[in-house]
């Protein structure tokens, strides 16, 4: 398979500045060597470059509405190109506002997907649920089809299309979820594997019971949005909203190990990495460790590989 790389240097989803360098960083990282190493092809799409909006006002408390909308429009065209070039795309954030785009043009381009989410936090509040204002919290109310009674239409946002099911969504992680978010995700049946249930079943089982579950009726291509922040804050604490009791680095590199092993990733969001939240040996280990989820993606094994022509010295 072929990886087709976006860099979204966006922060405008939440307040805090930094996490636009993230693709930067993980590209300083030798992400796009070590892929190409380990016998994947590679395509560098760059930076996307994301227009200033001058006159952003908070919309009923929604800060940088415009901001979001517009630079998520962008990254959907683009999600959209690699996909129809034919490559697994992979979305370097930028904040999670970003899967709006990401998932919007993975579904224009291929049709009906599953989504795997990754993280601590739900981000399925809509504009009215939300405390913060902050848009990355939201991405999922903006994509299901079941929440669009829900969702006012807000400025720059016309041009989104519902294109996820509530049934072909699956949570890896949750340990931070708002009232109205756990009322939503129980309205609509949602799978979710909180850390309860990671810590009850072990990381195995739940992508066990994940893959059973999205691969229930059709195999439908994968959506892996994943927020660094559902890794520990011991490991990953580079991020802007960390959240104790999160998955260990090797619970992490297994959910990533597993999906590989589906041959159904279609698409890897990698977003929140923070280069401005921390110490030097903070943000190492944060985007080391968004490296080693992305190569596992890519079906980096532990065990070890070997190419098929290899030959022994
Ligand atoms: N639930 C909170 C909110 O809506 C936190 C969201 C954090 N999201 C994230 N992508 N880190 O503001
Ligand atoms: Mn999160
Ligand atoms: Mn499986
Ligand atoms: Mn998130």
């Amino acid at each position: 398979r072929s990886a087709g790389v976006i860099g979204a240097p966006f922060s405008g989803g939440q307040p805090r500045a930094g996490v636009e360098r993230g693709p930067d960083l993980i590209r300083a990282a030798g992400l796009l060597q070590k892929l190409q190493e380990q016998g994947c092809a590679v395509k560098d799409y760059g930076n996307l470059q994301f227009e200033a909006v001058l006159e952003d006002d908070p919309v009923g408390g929604v800060k940088q509405v415009r901001s979001v909308g517009g630079a998520n429009r962008k990254l959907s065209e683009a999600v959209q190109e690699v996909k129809r070039d034919g490559h697994t795309c992979v979305m370097l954030g930028g904040d999670h506002s970003l899967a709006i785009g990401s998932i919007h043009g993975h579904a224009a381009a291929v049709g009906g997907l599953s989504v795997l989410w990754v993280d601590a936090h739900a981000d399925i509040n809509t504009p009215l649920s939300s405390w913060s204002g902050n848009m990355h919290g939201q991405p999922m109310s903006h994509l299901l089809h079941e929440l669009q009674d829900k969702v006012p239409v807000l400025p720059s946002f016309s041009w989104i299309r519902p294109c996820v099911s509530a049934r072909d969504v699956v949570y890896i992680g949750l340990r931070d979820v708002d009232p109205a978010e756990h009322y939503l995700l129980k309205l609509l049946g949602v799978k979710v594997f909180s850390m309860t249930e990671v810590d009850q079943l072990g990381v195995a089982k739940v992508m066990e019971q994940t893959c059973d579950y999205l691969s229930d009726k059709v195999k439908k291509p994968i959506h892996l949005s994943y927020d660094v922040d559902a890794i520990d804050p011991s490991v990953t604490p580079a991020t802007g909203t960390p959240v104790v009791g999160g998955l260990t680095y090797r619970e992490g590199v297994y959910i990533a190990e597993h999906v590989a092993q589906t041959g159904l990733l279609s698409a890897v969001d990698l977003v929140e990495v923070n280069p401005l939240l921390g110490s030097e040996a903070e943000v190492g280990s944060t985007v080391s460790t968004a490296v080693q989820l992305l190569l596992a993606c890519f079906g980096r094994r532990r065990q070890g590989d070997h190419p098929p022509d290899y030959r022994l010295p």
